[in-house]
């Protein structure tokens, strides 16, 4: 197993990082107010995947939730490839990320809304070891 210490302070508002370990990829994206509040205001009943946008983030050491940080695998749950998001100019039509292979369309929590894929994009293991540092696993 590896790991990686992810500085979240270095993100531009609004777009996100793409990291490998262990040579799978993952996306570390710093979320606008706006973004965030689509996330919220999902009907979670109606989704494939049902899963809060809470659910999706781990906590700060103080406790509380980073909202404006959201971490998820960046291999698309259909058949792996990986989608393209803001920093390519394409999030797809619930603002997230879009997976081009087949047409899946992630939401701004990485939850899935259209398209083949079957499941959500996977929140890996991370903690906060700083307010600034995030440690991927
Ligand atoms: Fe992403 Fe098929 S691999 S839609």
């Amino acid at each position: 197993a590896s790991a990686l210490d992810v500085d979240i302070s270095k993100i531009p508002l609004g777009s996100e990082i793409r990291v490998l370990i262990g040579g799978k990829p993952f996306f570390v994206r710093h979320r606008t107010p706006a973004e965030i509040a689509m996330a919220e205001s999902v009907n979670v009943a109606s989704l494939r995947d049902p899963q809060t946008d809470d659910e999706r983030l781990h906590p700060m050491q103080n406790g509380e939730l980073n909202r404006a940080i959201l971490i998820t695998s960046g291999s698309c749950t259909h058949l792996g490839c990986v989608p393209v998001g803001p920093a390519q100019g394409n999030t797809g039509d619930f603002g997230g990320w879009y997976c081009p292979c087949h047409g899946s369309h992630y939401d701004t929590s990485g939850r899935i809304r259209k398209g083949p894929a079957p499941r959500n994009l996977p929140v890996p293991n991370y903690r906060y070891v700083s307010d600034t540092v995030v440690n991927i696993s």
